[in-house]
């Protein structure tokens, strides 16, 4: 009776052990995937058979578009699904359990770099753990962040719009080796996911007016069999309020500032400390601006062909605000009006002054006074004498009366000419007058039409870019979020 009562026991031990062997937990699942797991082998049954990768990305945030170094920084999440035999179980043996979550440094990974990185990391350097399910798909959806080179069109800078592209793809493994796939599986078509913007946070700075991808296979003179690629693009505008209101509206406020110079009298002499004043504070104002510029030498910005147009309105004011003020100043003494400048200024010109309030100078007016003026006042006194001037008592006291007549002509003379030389003093302020009148309103013309000559092209083409955008891409790029 002992003996078989140890013989049972024994028995009952050894199954005891069996079924508790057999009766796997979920702890188990990991340690049975991982035990015979090599990760430098690729998931593909046969060694001449590729590995299908569905690749998306997902764009999270636009960090930084730097204009000067050519390159955008870019968060993104970037999905990777494919097929791992060797990670398949049974959900049965561990109590149901249909995934894990397995750390990516013990898995084959597929090698997927940026091409046109910048700066940083060429692949993704974040190894968060990738889910695994039981029929053997692993997702992974690392976190990136992307430094890759764009091409930064400077010209049209602040309306500008950019078309960043960014090339991810194997870089060592071939297509033989290694595909990328949309979410459909088709493996060598050139089907490609458009980037995601479902998870996108609006920057401030840009906004996003198209995205997209293209597959390639491309045939490098290099390496053997072609290598596939996916090229997502991100159509980028910027939104120029900031700099519209910083910038921009001053630099235009000072162009305008500066007709106000013509409109100052010459008398008031301060027509050159507005004008200086405006020059040193447009300076300033530069310097202060300056960085936010891109400093690029590959085309003149917008911005900069307008700052640059200001800057020669000033001079080009200054300048003529001495030309005005040097005739305003002019005399007889120093300079005769010429006939011709005469005719244009006192004749012609005035015809086609805006200001109703403004005196008409003829210069022919006095020549008819001149016509009209009495004889000289020698002749009036002798006729007034009534007598021949040569009897003799009369021409004793005549030479007294000479003298006296004299000094008077001289004194009517000086008078005469005294008037006569401020009125060719004032014809000369007056020509300075009607300069100014007119670079007044040129200058007014010049600024609004210089403004609109060089932004007013852009902006229309930005309303129309906008327009073909919003009928060509998913409406929602623009108006959700
Ligand atoms: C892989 O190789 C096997 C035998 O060498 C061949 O039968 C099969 O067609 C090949 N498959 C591919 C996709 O080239
Ligand atoms: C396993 O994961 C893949 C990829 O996410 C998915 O397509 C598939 O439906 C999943 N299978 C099961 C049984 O959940
Ligand atoms: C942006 O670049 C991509 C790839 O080079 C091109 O296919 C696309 O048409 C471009 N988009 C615009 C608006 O220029």
């Amino acid at each position: 009776m002992d003996y078989f009562g140890a013989i049972f026991a024994i028995l009952f031990a050894t199954s005891c052990m069996v079924t508790s062997s057999l009766a796997k937990d979920r702890n188990d699942l990991t340690f049975d995937l991982m035990e015979e797991y090599d990760k430098k082998v690729r998931p593909s049954g046969s060694y001449n058979k590729s590995v299908p990768v569905i690749f998306k990305l997902y764009l999270n945030q636009l960090l930084d578009v730097s204009e000067v170094n050519q390159k955008i920084e870019t968060k993104m999440w970037v999905l990777q699904i494919w097929q791992d035999p060797r990670l398949v179980w049974d959900p049965v043996d561990y109590e149901g359990l249909e995934y894990v979550h397995l750390p990516t440094t013990e898995l084959w990974l597929p090698e997927v770099v940026l091409y046109n990185n910048a700066d940083g990391d060429f692949a993704i350097s974040q190894f968060t753990k990738a889910k695994v399910n039981y029929t053997g798909f692993v997702e992974w959806k690392p976190p990136a962040i992307f430094k890759s080179f764009c091409e930064i069109q400077v010209a049209q800078f602040p309306f500008d719009t950019q078309n960043c592209t960014m090339k991810i793809g194997p870089w060592s493994q071939g297509m033989d080796l290694l595909d990328m796939v949309n979410s459909d599986w088709k493996v060598e078509d050139h089907k490609c996911d458009k980037p995601d913007l479902s998870l996108y946070k609006q920057s401030g700075e840009w906004k996003i007016l198209a995205v997209g991808c293209y597959k390639h296979y491309i045939q490098y003179a290099c390496c053997r069999g072609p290598y596939v690629d996916m090229t997502y693009y991100f159509v980028l505008q910027r939104r120029p309020l900031y700099l519209l209101i910083n910038i921009l509206f001053p630099t235009f406020l000072f162009s305008v500032l500066t007709c106000a110079v013509f409109y100052l009298p010459s008398d008031a002499g301060e027509k050159m400390t507005l004008s200086i004043s405006l020059l040193l504070s447009l300076i300033v104002f530069l310097l202060v601006i300056v960085e936010a510029i891109p400093s690029t030498a590959k085309g003149v910005p917008l911005l900069c062909q307008y700052i640059v147009f200001t800057m020669i309105l000033v001079c080009l004011s200054i300048m003529i605000t001495v030309v005005v003020i040097n005739i305003h100043y002019r005399g007889p003494t120093t300079h005769t009006m010429s006939e011709r400048v005469k005719k244009i200024f006192m004749v012609w010109l005035p015809k086609f002054a805006l200001s109703s309030t403004m005196k008409k100078l003829d210069p022919y007016a006095e020549k008819k006074l001149k016509a009209a003026k009495a004889p000289k006042l020698c002749n009036d006194i002798t006729d007034f004498s009534g007598r021949d001037p040569t009897e003799g008592r009369h021409r004793v006291m005549g030479s007294d009366v000479r003298q006296a007549v004299d000094g008077v002509n001289f004194v009517a003379d000086y008078f005469r000419d005294q008037e006569e030389s401020q009125k060719r003093e004032d014809e000369w302020k007056y020509v300075a007058m009607l300069l100014d009148h007119f670079l007044f309103f040129i200058f007014i013309a010049a600024c609004f039409l210089g403004t609109l000559i060089i932004f007013g092209r852009r902006l229309m083409e930005i309303g129309g870019e906008e327009q073909l955008f919003l009928e060509n891409e998913d409406k929602c790029l623009l108006n959700c979020k």
